[in-house]
């Protein structure tokens, strides 16, 4: 009897060793399920969505629309990343990626002003632009050295241009720079009169006068440093930025980057 027990015993000890090894052990199975059902993750792109052409949205809809979605919507496909788009307040955008509530900024952004690349790593120069003076098309302003010290100007807080016009006030040379959150309201308060220009950067005020060419114009030549405009991801993402850099190389030998330009700002 004891002698059937034990062959028993011994034939239930081998089939569960054949079946757990079969099934690969209780945390090989969960690695290769989550392995085999891995989902992409989402990155958040942050952004400010009133500077059209390049991120805006449209009246009643927070879809952002523009070349810089299109652009990353290309180099995503490219790169087999997944993204989300979130946004925000220009001055709060790199603050985002500084504090993990975004992984990559796409907004028009000039890699090379101040100390931004100190707080975020920015990737290859995507856009090219300089500053430009926006006025009323009554105005007898010439360009941006004809401002008197009575005058104010307006452009966005965070900004290259609001930066210019908070030093511009700092020296003097006008009354006020008077900095808002978004560029719609640079334009409100140009038109109404409560500042006499706006410093917005030039493709931007292009896709402006595009449509309020009555009413609005240029004067001077642009002004300010060049500006090359970057995507960025958090300090030492490197392995993300390379992706996003060859997702853009690949984008422009392919064409894609070139038919984006001319929908956008043809
Ligand atoms: N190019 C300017 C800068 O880097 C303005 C960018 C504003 N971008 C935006 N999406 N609001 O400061």
């Amino acid at each position: 009897m004891k002698k059937k027990s034990l062959v028993l015993l011994l034939a239930l000890a081998m089939i569960f060793t054949f079946a757990l090894s079969a099934c690969g052990g209780g945390s090989g199975s969960s690695e290769e399920s989550s392995d085999a059902g891995e989902e992409t993750a989402v990155l958040k792109v942050v952004t400010e969505a009133t500077f059209a052409p390049f991120e805006s949205t449209e009246d009643g809809d927070d879809t952002i629309i523009g070349f810089d979605p299109d652009m990353m919507a290309a180099i995503a496909e490219d790169q087999g990343l997944e993204l989300e788009w979130v946004n925000m307040e220009f001055d709060s955008l790199i603050p985002a990626l500084q504090s993990d509530q975004g992984d990559i900024i796409c907004a028009g952004m000039n890699k090379l002003a101040g100390d931004r690349a100190e707080k975020v790593d920015f990737g290859d120069t995507y856009f090219e632009s300089d500053l430009m003076l926006l006025v009323t098309s009554d105005s007898d302003l010439t360009g941006i050295d004809a401002v008197t010290s009575d005058m104010k100007l307006a452009s966005q807080i965070g900004t290259t241009g609001g930066d210019m016009v908070q030093e511009m006030q700092d020296e003097g040379k006008i009354a006020a720079g008077v900095v808002l959150n978004q560029w719609t309201d640079c334009y409100l308060q140009l038109q109404n009169g409560e500042v006499q220009g706006v410093i917005v950067d030039k493709p931007v005020g292009e896709a402006y006068l595009n449509n309020h060419g009555d009413i609005a114009k240029f004067v001077g030549e642009s002004f300010g440093d060049h500006e090359e405009f970057a995507f960025a991801v958090q300090k030492g993402n490197t392995e993300l930025l390379e992706k996003l850099n060859a997702g853009l190389a690949n984008i422009k030998a392919n064409g894609k980057y070139d038919e984006l330009v001319d929908k956008w700002f043809s």
